[in-house]
């Protein structure tokens, strides 16, 4: 089953909106398969952040980052990795369509609320890079058959 990382960033923590991003993944029908509540440090920021280096937002992104505890997040289903970047919007908030997480509580591309893979291939790396393989339980649910065909 594709998987992606999911990260609830600092704004979205500090400003209460975790179960609103679980609560918007759930109803969508996703399946969560690992959750951990965290500060990121400085070494898994430019790790996850390393694709960035060099240009001009890198610096306010590790920063930003790192300014308060994520709720880090691996969740699964058909397609995941398209599905997740639906629902949270587009990058910049303000090209986010109405709907989506960005649109409905963000406005800076800098404040943008959260972070998902942006391919099946990454969704594997970074889940590799922010879980060990014993945090992720695999399990069915008993929606399954009514959401996955
Ligand atoms: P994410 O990785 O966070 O899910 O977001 P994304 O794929 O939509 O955007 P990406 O291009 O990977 O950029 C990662 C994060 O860097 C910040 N950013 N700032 N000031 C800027 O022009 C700028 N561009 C990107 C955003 O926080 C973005 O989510
Ligand atoms: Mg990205």
């Amino acid at each position: 089953m594709e998987k992606t990382l999911v990260l609830v960033k600092p704004d979205g923590v500090q400003r209460g909106l975790i179960g609103e991003v679980i609560s918007r993944l759930e109803r969508r029908g996703l399946r969560l398969v690992a959750a951990r509540f965290m500060q990121v440090s400085q070494e898994l920021a430019e790790q996850h952040y390393a694709v960035h280096k060099g240009k001009p937002f890198y610096d306010g992104l590790i920063r930003y980052i790192t300014s308060a505890p994520v709720m880090a997040m691996v969740w699964e289903g058909p397609n995941a990795v398209a599905a997740v970047r639906q629902t949270m919007g587009a990058t910049r908030p303000t090209e986010a369509a109405p709907g989506t997480l960005r649109h409905d509580f963000a406005l800076e591309v800098g404040r943008n609320l959260t972070h998902a893979s942006d391919s099946p291939e990454n969704g594997e790396k970074e889940v590799a890079l922010w879980f060990h393989p014993e945090e992720l339980v695999s399990w069915e649910r008993a929606t399954d058959a009514w959401i996955f065909e």
